[in-house]
Formats: C-alpha cells, structure tokens, sequence
C-alpha cells in the first residue's frame, strides 16, 4: 500500500452516525485533509454521503479507506500461550507466529486485534521480543480483542453497497490508545455510543480489560421518548439541547423545546438516571482491573461525551481525572495511526530528498494541528457571515471543530443595522452545543444581556461605552455567564481600567463594528499589547478575543500580540474548504 502518494479515507462507522476524514498525500505530505459526518441510521446512505462529500472537498477518488467504529459485541480475552521444546532452541519469528496462531476465537468470532502483553521464557521473564534467544520454553500472554463474525458480515455489506473495499478494520479503543494515551500513564477509555458503552483499559504492554454495557445513549432517547410522549426524533434532539450531569435551579423553569411544555429539568429527571445506570455498569465490570492497574486518567468520546457536564461527573463517580475527546476522535485517532504507520517510510521518503528538515518540520506542524483538540479551537465563526438556519452551517462548523460560536446581535440603534435578535439566539441554541459568545452591538446592555443569558448565551459581551455597562456586567454574572465589554476602534484601553478586574473577556473590535467584511484596523494590536501587559502586571484573568478583519495574515499578527481567541466572519465564509480554513487561522500556521 503506497499512501504517499494518494488519497486515502478514514471511517467511523456507528449505529447513528458515519464520520470520515480524508488525507490527500502528494510525496510524503498531507497537501489536503478534510473532515465530514452524517447523521443517520441508513448507514450506507451515510457512507456514500460523506465519501461524496469527502471526494468533492479533496477533489478526487480515494485509493484506500481505513474502517472502525461500532462493530457489536466483543469479547476480549487474556490468552495463555506455553510451547516447550524439551531442551534449548532458537526463538524464531515462526515461532511466534506459531503462539499466535494457537489463539482459538470463541464460536462466531473473530480476533479483531491480539496484543502481546508478555513472553516469558523458562530463564527469562517478561522479554519484549523473544524471536533469537534460546530457550527450552516460551510462554506468551496476549490480550485479544475478537469481534462477532456476524456483525463484521454486515458492515462488509454496508460497505460493498457504498462501493467501499476496506484495507483495515480497527477497534476504536485500540486506535484512541495509539494516539491519545501517555506513556506509562495507564489509562481508562470510556466511549458512550449510541448502542452501547465500552470501556477499556490501557498500559503500556497493551489492553488488559475491555468492556461493552448492555445499552447506550439510544436506551436514554427511547425512555425520554416514552416517558414524556414523544417520538425518538424529538427526544433524541432534545436530550442533545438540554441534557445536563449538574442541573441548576433554573432548569425547573426553562422550557427543553419551544414546541413542548416540559422543562429542561424534566428531561434530566429521566435521562440522568439511565445514563448513571450505563456508567454503574461499567464502574462495576472495571472494579477489578482498577484495583489492579490504577489508571490515572479517563479518556472519554462517543456521543454522550458531548452532554453537558458529564466529564465532571463521571470524574466522581470513578475518582479519576477525565479528558473529553469529542464525537470525532475516533475517525481522527484512525487518520493519525494509518499515517503513523507510514513514518519510517515517510522518513526514508525525505531522506531520498534530502529535504528532512524542512518537511520534517512541515509534517510535526500538521501533525500537532490534526491530533484530536482536547481543548477548544480558539477560532469562532460569525454568524453575522451565516445562515444559521441552514442545517449545512451546523454540519460545518462540526467539520470544522469548532466549539465556540460568535453571534452578532445589532439592534438598529447603537450601529445602523438591525441583525441577529434573540429569536436567532434561541434557534441557535436550540441546534448546538458549542459555548455560544455574543455579541451585543445594542444600546440598554443590562436588558440586551438578561434577554440572551435566558436564551442560552455562554459568554455576553456588551458595548464599550454604552449606559450601564457596569449595571450589565453584575447581571450576566449573576446569571453565571461569563461577562465581556468590547472595545470600539475609537475607544482607548484606559476606558477599561476601572472595570478590567470584574470582566472575563475583552474583545478589541479591529473593525467598526456594524458590517462583516471590513479591513483590519492595525491600531488593534497595539491595544491587543497593551491589555496582554496589563493582563501580566496586575495578575488579570480576562481574556483577550479579537473581532472584525481577521485572515490568515492578521490572525498572526493577532497571535504575536498577545491575543487568546479570534472571531472570523467572511475569510471563513468564503473559504472554499472550511476546515482548513480554520487551520489556517491558528497560532503559527504556515
Ligand atoms: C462586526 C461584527 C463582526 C463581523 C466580523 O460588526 O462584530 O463579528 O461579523 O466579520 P469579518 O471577519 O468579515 O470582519
Ligand atoms: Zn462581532
């Protein structure tokens, strides 16, 4: 298999959603990636869906696809292995070959991945490769992960019907492990899919427990749909808008759906208990191999890592750290290990070129830009430069990774136009779950603000110089939402003095604020400077967003003066490919 020179596809395949990430490799670099998924329980409608989408963004057919996802029960084993030679014998990879072989699947399975754990000779315990020494016995323990024949039969249909021959399935525990763990950090992965939970845990000699519960996230829609009359559709939306591990007080009061009269408390009442049941599961399953390995961390992904708060609460229920990885970390985790086991080649490539540090360098950059985002993109789109009532926006800005969205809302008074509203705000919520930082471009801050809290605003920021900012800011705090003021072109940073210790955001507008698509102001980042100074000397913890002008060439500038986030409006609503788009915009991008 050559991927150096081609295209090749990465897919995740689960019971409600096909996710892809396509490389396009021309002599040794990724020149073109892109990312895409589709939502739906026709699989292979949602294969050709994305393959179509994938192929058009990359601008060619693949020649080669990688799969994993969820391929159904599995069972996983600890297999014993002991050959004995009756007197001294030469190790040779034949013979390994041969333990391996030993391996038996139970009936109707198929042994995904067998991971050596351990070889021990009769003189030599815990050798990492036996293959030359001499011994009169080899022992070998290996932890196998098989899956059930009958699915495996499926997904081959799935695939043949999309006109897709597969090079390589892969467990996605198996994947994320490769990309994602640290060394010597023994560490638990929870996926909560659709179908069910699985649990895995890591070392560094392989997997030693692996778990998949009964039920997963479906069981969660189907009760809220029982339970409240609804159909699974609507629940399964729902749960997505509102489900919350903490609730607040608040929930009581705050419809989960304009089209219905319960209440986002109502939706926790019923979904909560179910998904603690999953985790119970798991916790229960994993006792023993916890007691034994002591993991350190929890790394969670699958659908469910997206409720709101659940990081947090399965840290308490498991008293391990959890980092959340996101829907796509699986598909990206894929993408990462086909081109990991390309390196040696890659590097012998370069070396032919004697071009290594020049490439060399190219590829760790990509490498670090493509690796699953732990922590928020610190790019957001604006809506002002979208229809965010076009379902293909949200698609994209999935695609795109990111977390963070700036809505724009102009009242008609403090700048010409009227835009946004929290009508928009609410529809947007209602269809996201990324932190949503808006904008207020409006007279009457404190109203504005209280208004676009109750909406499900994450972040407000209020106009500089307006009456009340100060009135404004103390409400959206005591609404709990974080508080920005932002700074017109004509407004200095001494303006912000008195306040800056109260406020969590500053956004320096590099702009007039009133329209997308102006020039850059260069004043901006003498004030981007100014505040990171500021920021420095008293000990601040605002932070600092820019907004208006940004393109690959200003958010670098941006970057070098000190800013923490940017807001981009038409650079990324003319890109023609989204995602790289917003690379494109990162701190040092090339
Ligand atoms: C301007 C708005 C900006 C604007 C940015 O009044 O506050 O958010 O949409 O758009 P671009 O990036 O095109 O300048
Ligand atoms: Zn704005």
């Amino acid at each position: 298999m050559n991927v150096l020179d081609s295209s090749f596809l990465c897919l995740d395949i689960g019971t409600t959603a096909v996710r892809g990430i396509a490389h396009r490799v021309r002599a040794a670099r990724i020149v073109r990636s892109a990312i895409h998924s589709v939502d739906s329980t026709d699989t292979v409608f949602a294969l050709k869906a994305v393959i179509d989408e994938l192929e058009r963004q990359i601008g060619g057919h693949f020649d080669s696809a990688f799969v994993t996802g969820n391929f159904g029960p599995v069972v996983f084993d600890m297999s014993v292995q002991n050959t004995r030679w009756g007197g001294e014998h030469k190790i040779t990879p034949g013979d390994v070959r041969t333990q391996i072989g030993k391996i038996t699947p139970p009936d109707g399975f198929y042994p995904m991945h067998i991971v050596p754990l351990r070889y021990d000779g009769n003189t030599e315990k815990n050798m990492s490769t036996p293959v030359s020494r001499t011994d009169s016995q080899l022992i070998s323990v290996f932890g196998v992960i098989f899956y059930a024949n009958a699915r495996l039969a499926q997904i081959y249909g799935y695939l043949r019907r999309a006109h897709i021959q597969a090079a390589g399935f892969f467990d996605p525990q198996f994947l994320l492990n490769f990309t994602l763990r640290t060394r010597h950090e023994n560490t638990l992965f929870i996926d909560l899919g659709a179908a069910h939970a699985t649990g895995a845990l890591w070392t560094d000699r392989g997997v030693v427990w692996m778990y998949k519960t009964r039920t997963g996230g479906d069981e969660i829609t189907r009760r809220i749909a029982d339970g409240l009359g609804i159909d699974c559709d609507d629940a399964e939306r729902i749960k997505r808008a509102s489900m919350t591990a903490f609730p607040r007080d608040m929930d009581r009061f705050t419809p989960a759906d304009p089209a219905y009269d319960f209440s986002r408390a109502d939706i926790g009442d019923i979904a909560m208990p179910a998904m603690t049941e999953i985790l119970d599961e798991i916790r229960a399953a994993a006792g023993a191999a916890i007691t034994k390995y002591h993991p350190t961390k929890i790394i969670l992904s699958g659908g469910g890592a997206d409720t709101d708060s659940i990081a947090d609460y399965i840290a308490d229920i498991f008293g391990i750290g959890v980092q959340t990885v996101g829907a796509d970390a699986a598909v990206r985790a894929l993408g990462d290990y086909v081109w990991g086991t390309q390196a040696a080649r890659v590097r012998a490539y370069q070396a032919r070129r004697d071009t290594i540090a020049q490439i060399g360098t190219r590829l760790s950059q990509m490498w670090r830009i493509r690796r699953p985002r732990t922590q928020s993109i610190p790019i957001l789109p604006s809506t002002l430069a979208f229809n965010m009532r076009a379902p293909q926006t949200y698609a994209l800005f999935r695609a795109g990774g990111i977390s963070m969205i700036h809505v724009d809302i102009m009242d008609g008074f403090f700048v010409d136009r009227v835009a946004g509203g929290i009508d928009e705000l609410k529809y947007i919520r209602a269809h996201t779950r990324a932190h949503l930082y808006v904008h207020l471009m409006t007279e009457s801050p404190a109203v504005w603000a209280a208004d676009a809290a109750d909406a499900g605003a994450d972040t407000i920021v209020v106009s500089g110089g307006t009456a009340g900012v100060r009135a404004a800011v103390a409400e959206i705090h005591r609404r709990g939402r974080r508080a920005g003021i932002a700074l017109a072109p004509d407004m200095g940073v001494a303006t912000l003095k008195p306040i800056l210790r109260e406020i969590d955001d500053v956004l320096v507008m590099s702009v007039r604020p009133g329209a997308g698509g102006q020039e850059f102001i260069p004043d901006a980042l003498r004030k981007i400077r100014t505040l990171a100074a500021t920021r420095r000397k008293y000990n601040l913890g605002f932070r600092i967003t820019v907004d208006g002008g940004i393109n690959d060439k200003t958010a670098q500038l941006c970057w070098a003066a000190g800013a923490d986030a940017l807001v981009a409006g038409s650079y990324l609503a003319h890109s023609t490919d989204f995602p790289l788009a917003v690379q494109s915009l990162l701190k040092n991008h090339q």
